[in-house]
């Protein structure tokens, strides 16, 4: 495998791009608005600048990873010689489908299509193409550079040759794969979302203060951060969409999103993206102050 399109040019598909380049395959990192393109380039400029100065890159690797990346506008231009394609578009389904159909007419026979989508079934997104066999979950941690999981979500149909060539690229990039099955939320989000929840449930029932949840599961459990600050990293608005994908797909009451993370998402206060979350965020400071609203 060689030729790797990306599609989708946004936070974990600039992570994306960047990891293919610097292992030294050949890029088309592929989206409809320009001046994401133009964001990916200085994105990942920035973020191989920091590697050199941690020692991890030298100049000249730097350089040949810039060199492996074409920036493309057209799904089409973009994926008629992939090897592998992975989609990281925009996390709504019917998007998705209707790009599965158009990677479906444009990509070549023997072409891998995986997806990095947190929360949508492989085997609905498959199902949209006439190659269900060659589509498969490339789930991707953010930030997609320093993070070493992958998951690997075998679809309804994968078949065993696609997912044993994604789990050996995997480790081409230095990253650590996990191969599970397509069930709603996979894995890693599974027991993440309903962890997060919890941690909302019991800020709500006043069973104990923002720090203090977070201090608990930092300091008793050795989390790097606690639940309420992941949720703000994440995006409330999206710890909610996956808690009801999850809602949906069990029919489970127990994945019900809690009425105060509803009402935030309404008042968007969706975390560090608007400034505001559980903590507030100030440009330029890395303090973790806890929002007025739970003081
Ligand atoms: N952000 C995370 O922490 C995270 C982690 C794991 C997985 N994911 C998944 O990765 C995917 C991308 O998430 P993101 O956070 O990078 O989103 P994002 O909003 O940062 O980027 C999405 C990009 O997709 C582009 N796009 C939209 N429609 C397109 C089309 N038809 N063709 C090409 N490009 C198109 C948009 O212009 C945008 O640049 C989602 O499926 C999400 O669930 C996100």
């Amino acid at each position: 495998m060689k030729n790797v399109s990306v599609i989708g040019a946004g936070t974990m598909g600039n992570g994306i791009a960047h990891v293919f380049a610097q292992a030294g395959f050949s890029v088309n990192l592929v989206d409809v608005n320009p001046s994401q393109l133009q964001r990916a380039l200085a994105t990942i400029t920035k973020n191989l600048d920091r590697q050199i100065a941690k020692g991890t890159l030298t100049e000249e690797q730097k350089r040949s990873a810039l060199a492996n990346i074409q920036y493309v506008s057209q799904i089409g231009d973009g994926v008629k010689n992939a090897d592998l394609i992975v989609e990281a578009a925009t996390e709504n389904v019917n998007l998705k489908l209707e790009i599965f159909k158009q990677l479906d007419m444009a990509a070549p026979a023997g072409c891998i299509l995986a997806t990095n989508t947190s929360s949508i079934s492989i085997t609905k997104i498959a199902a949209v193409t006439k190659r269900p066999a060659d589509v498969i979950g490339m789930h991707f941690m953010n930030p997609v550079p320093v993070m070493k999981l992958v998951e690997i979500i075998n679809g309804y149909a994968t078949k065993t040759e696609v997912t044993e060539a994604v789990l050996t690229l995997s480790r081409q990039l230095g990253k650590i794969p996990c191969a599970v099955n397509d069930y709603p939320g996979f894995i890693a989000n599974r027991i993440l979302m309903p962890m997060i929840n919890e941690a909302i449930f019991s800020l709500y029932e006043g069973v104990a203060g923002v720090e203090e949840i977070d201090t608990v599961m930092k300091l008793g459990m050795a989390h790097p951060m606690g639940p309420l600050q992941l949720a703000d990293f994440i995006g409330l608005d999206v710890c909610m969409s996956i808690l009801r994908v999850l809602h949906d797909g069990f029919g489970n009451p127990k994945y019900a999103p809690c009425p105060l993370l509803v009402n935030m998402v309404m008042a968007e206060k969706l975390g560090i993206k608007s400034g505001e979350g559980f903590y507030v965020y100030t440009a330029g400071s890395k303090e973790l102050v806890v929002s007025q609203q739970f003081k």
